[in-house]
């Protein structure tokens, strides 16, 4: 099965992107006998037409690489031009026939209006964040979930000394995808999350009786997507997805627990040290299976999906069905979390 196709990385970085790229350019032109195309810093390569050949040898050695070697930004033909009409000349320059998307939900989103206008789009779901409906999983989670757990443990280690609380901020946009598992997987004392609302007295409350039953230290897991308390504001623009960018509300969460609890309370904000550095085992085979089966699909002339793992079997679900909605926490799992908090 021989054809073109092309591959590119949109939205924000994240671990395994590389993973994906090699799996798609070694199962298109090894298996299929196909031809790739590798479009440079996500849409804006689309719209400037800036890409470059890929093949085997091309991707060589990138399978532990954090990054992504295409490059990637967070510029949208439907925000910055206007749509197909915006990244046609590329695609019919370079005989593209389908359109490898690897991306999170803005990307994704993207992806989807242009296969409506007639773009066979296939995408990959990628994010730290794991909140891609349709999907059990996306590569990124299990690499940026074990870089916040280390932390939890971390921090509890030398919170130990003290009687302190410690709030550990990670990402995740509106979902407490990382926050829940990091808590659960970390021993964590308290967790904030935007699916629950929270109560600053009633995690205060259940803090003062874990110290007076003999804990010396607390350490709270806080999502960055919760809302910041009553009365103080914590904005830092918006992004050119329309999405709001996010960090830092845990210091304005600190004085109130410390305020309430009497114990000094202290923040780390973990930042972008979750999308850094090499992916783990488990998101380099996730990312290598989304890989192979999105350059099958693409090659399978299949358009408007995406890839996806389901009950560990990898299966195409309708684009519009993983745009729909972002998947957030269920009760089950926040529940189990707050199975320890005492
Ligand atoms: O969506 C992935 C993510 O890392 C979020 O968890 C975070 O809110 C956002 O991207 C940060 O984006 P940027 O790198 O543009 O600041």
């Amino acid at each position: 099965m021989s054809g073109v196709i092309g591959v590119l990385t949109a939205g924000g970085d994240c671990p395994g992107l590389n993973a994906v790229i090699r799996s798609v350019v070694s199962r298109a032109t090894e298996h299929h006998d196909a031809e790739v195309v590798g479009i440079l810093n996500g849409w804006e390569g689309l719209m400037n037409g800036r890409t470059r050949p890929l093949d085997r040898d091309d991707v060589r050695g990138i399978l532990q690489r954090g990054g992504t070697i295409l490059g990637t930004s967070r510029m949208d033909p439907y925000v910055h031009g206007d749509g197909y009409e915006s990244v046609r000349g590329t695609i019919e320059r370079n005989g593209i026939e389908s359109l490898i998307v690897i991306g999170g939900d803005g990307t994704l989103r993207t992806a989807l209006k242009l296969s409506e206008e007639g773009l066979p789009v296939v995408g990959v779901p990628k994010t730290i964040d794991n909140d891609i409906a349709a999907t059990d999983y996306t590569f990124g989670f299990d690499t940026a979930l074990s870089i916040a757990t280390e932390a939890v443990d971390r921090i509890a280690t030398t919170a130990e000394a003290h009687n302190r609380i410690m709030l550990v901020e990670v990402m995740g946009r509106t979902k407490g995808w990382i926050a829940t598992y990091a808590a659960i997987a970390g021993g964590a004392d308290g967790l904030l999350i935007p699916e629950f609302p929270y109560d600053l007295d009633e995690i205060s409350a259940m803090l003062k009786r874990r110290h007076r039953r003999g804990r010396t230290y607390s350490v709270v897991v806080v999502a960055e997507g919760v809302a910041a308390p009553r009365g103080v504001e914590v904005t830092h623009g918006i992004d050119a997805f329309g999405f709001e960018r996010l960090g830092g509300v845990a210091y304005a969460i600190a004085p109130e627990l410390e305020q309430r609890t009497g114990f000094e309370t202290r923040v780390t904000v973990l930042g972008h040290l979750q999308r850094g550095g090499t992916p783990t085992a488990f998101d380099r085979v996730l990312g290598t299976r989304f890989g192979a089966a999105a350059a099958d699909e693409a090659l399978a002339g299949s358009s408007g999906i995406m890839v996806a793992v389901q009950s560990d079997r990898m299966v195409s679900v309708p684009l519009a069905e993983a745009c729909e909605e972002i998947k957030g926490v269920d009760d089950d799992l926040y529940e189990l979390a707050a199975t320890f908090f005492s």
